[in-house]
């Protein structure tokens, strides 16, 4: 089967569906990078199978974005998916990859189990404390933060940069996708790789500007038309622009 792929830099975009294309990559990968349709956005059936821009957006941001792909799975169906597809990112991973995915608070025990059933070695959880910007609720707590599960590929050697196990930084504040994330995010969350990362859920490309930041190759998949020239554009324009430098020294070599 052929795909659409545009080549951009060190970048090669996909168009289409991750489950079908990750079989076809020859490449391998340190490390799986992915922020996936949490199918949430609620607690009940009628809820989660919602609109995206409905489930995700205020009233007044309604229809500024596309809607996105993939959201509206219930939980058993989500499980048996994430595991399938987590299951083919790690036969394009290098031995010891490490595998990130980006989960809400509801689905964080079905992402770890999804991991673990893919047969990635579970190694914790990396929250993304989003600040007080986010949206307060009155007698309730904040929902103030996203997490990141993560794994290894097997046995990872205990050698190398050090990376934080908490990011705390704002939703950007121009955001090109409904569930966008800061490019500084993806950028940190790699900084103990040096190797080429997979992207299966690109979205605008986020994590795209974060490996061309850091001079890391790169693979996007990209199920939504829009979505994926969305993300082609973000990285040409960085690219042309020469906005694309490191944010941070986000790693930090380990005390002798
Ligand atoms: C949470 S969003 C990623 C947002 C991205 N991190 C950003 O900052 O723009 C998940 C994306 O995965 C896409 N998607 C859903 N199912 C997919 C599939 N089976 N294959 C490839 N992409 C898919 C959706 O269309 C959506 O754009």
């Amino acid at each position: 089967m052929r795909f659409q792929t545009e080549t951009i830099g060190d970048a090669t975009l996909y168009l289409g569906d991750a489950l079908e294309i990750l079989p076809t990559l020859d490449r391998r990968f340190a490390m799986v990078l992915a922020d996936p349709p949490y199918c949430s956005g609620g607690t009940t059936a009628p809820e989660r199978t919602k609109a995206t821009s409905a489930k995700y957006q205020s009233h007044e941001n309604r229809g500024l974005y596309p809607e996105f792909a993939g959201d509206t799975r219930d939980q058993r169906s989500f499980l048996a998916w994430s595991t399938l597809w987590l299951g083919r990112a790690r036969a394009v991973a290098l031995p010891g990859a490490i595998c990130a995915v980006f989960s809400d608070w509801r689905q964080l025990p079905v992402t770890s189990d999804a991991l673990q059933a893919a047969g990635w070695i579970w190694r914790g959880i990396v929250p993304w404390d989003k600040t007080e910007a986010s949206r307060p609720q009155q007698g309730r707590y904040r929902i103030q933060a996203e997490y990141v599960v993560w794994g290894t590929n097997g046995p990872r050697p205990l050698a190398g940069s050090t990376a934080p196990g908490v990011f705390r930084m704002p939703k950007p504040h121009r955001k090109h996708h409904i569930a966008g994330k800061p490019v500084e995010l993806m950028e940190g969350l790699m900084s103990v790789v040096d190797g080429p990362v997979l992207d299966p859920f690109m979205g605008s490309g986020t994590v795209g500007l974060a490996c061309a930041a850091r001079g890391l190759d790169y693979v996007g998949i990209e199920v939504e038309p829009a979505y994926f020239e969305i993300a082609c554009q973000r990285l040409r324009e960085a690219g042309k622009s020469g906005t694309v430098t490191a944010s941070a020294d986000w790693g930090s070599a380990p005390a002798a």
